[in-house]
């Protein structure tokens, strides 16, 4: 059986940034907003709405997204509460993506976007209000380095606020491997890892918070939605093979969530 703490010595797949770019490139992205909406998030603008309430985001408040993606939570931010967005994201498409949408609601004088790795953040120290980030810092290869960033890229008193997929539970290496093969994640942090980093950097933690039941019953729905509403669209745009691997993998996932090994955390911390 592997045990959480090999998470903490460094154990990890070998994703790098080109297999991310591959996958939301390609068809990765599409299918994520097919199942989970613009937002590709658990929880859509609700989540979103909570994460920017318990950062205190009000029309002053500099936003850096950090793994943007389409840019909607960016776009949902700046339209709630009138404040400016900067996002971050690795790949092209997901920029270009974001950047038109962005300009066709007319929010180009309050959203931005810069491509970028996470790991390497683009920005003066000091440029940023509050740090966010949702439920995509799985993919990151090294986590440590990327809550530096945000702190670095935080001014005095600045806030981190975000949700992602954790490791909740044991699960022997083959469950392991498979999980984070099948998203092409490289590791899970766990709730309290996070915690430990954000500490480790510099951070006070204000709130530390498991979602792992929510993460199961949304992702029985995500596969629902897969077989019912999305299965021969997927089929005849990428292929019968591509859909078995998808339904394969997501039922893979569910039953872990189910078994309280895999789930989903948000964490807020200040920079003190
Ligand atoms: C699940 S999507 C993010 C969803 C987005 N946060 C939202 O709520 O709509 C994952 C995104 O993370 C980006 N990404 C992954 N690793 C990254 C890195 N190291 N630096 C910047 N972006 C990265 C991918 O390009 C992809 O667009």
């Amino acid at each position: 059986m592997s045990d959480m703490r090999e998470i903490r010595k460094g154990r990890r797949l070998d994703f790098t940034i080109a297999d991310v770019n591959e996958i939301y490139d390609g068809p990765g992205g599409l299918l994520w907003e097919m199942l989970m909406g613009e937002e590709i998030h658990v929880g859509g603008e609700r989540e979103t709405e909570l994460l920017a309430e318990k950062a205190g985001v009000n029309i002053n408040t500099s936003i850096l997204d950090v793994c943007s993606a389409l840019g909607g939570p960016a776009r949902h931010l700046a339209k709630k509460y009138g404040c400016k967005v900067t996002g971050l994201d690795a790949t092209i498409k997901m920029v270009d993506e974001a950047e038109r949408r962005t300009a066709k609601e007319g929010l180009a004088h309050l959203v931005t976007f810069r491509q970028g790795n996470a790991l390497d953040m683009p920005f003066k120290a000091g440029s940023f209000n509050v740090v966010l980030g949702q439920d995509a810092w799985c993919y990151v290869t090294d986590k440590e380095r990327l809550i530096q960033e945000a702190f670095r890229v935080l001014g005095h008193g600045g806030v981190i606020a975000f949700t992602d997929w954790i490791q909740t539970g044991n699960m022997t290496d083959k469950e392991w491997e498979d999980l984070n093969n099948f998203m092409a994640f490289p590791y899970m942090e766990t709730l309290d890892g996070y915690e430990q980093l954000l500490v480790d950097s510099g951070f006070m933690i204000i709130e530390k918070e498991d979602l792992s039941e929510d993460f199961a019953r949304n992702c029985h729905i995500y596969l629902r939605k897969l077989r019912n509403e999305f299965k021969s669209r997927i089929i005849k745009q990428y292929g019968t093979e591509m859909f078995r691997s998808v339904d394969d993998g997501l039922a893979m996932w569910v039953k872990a969530a189910d078994e309280g090994k895999v789930g989903r955390g948000r964490l807020i911390g200040k920079k003190i």
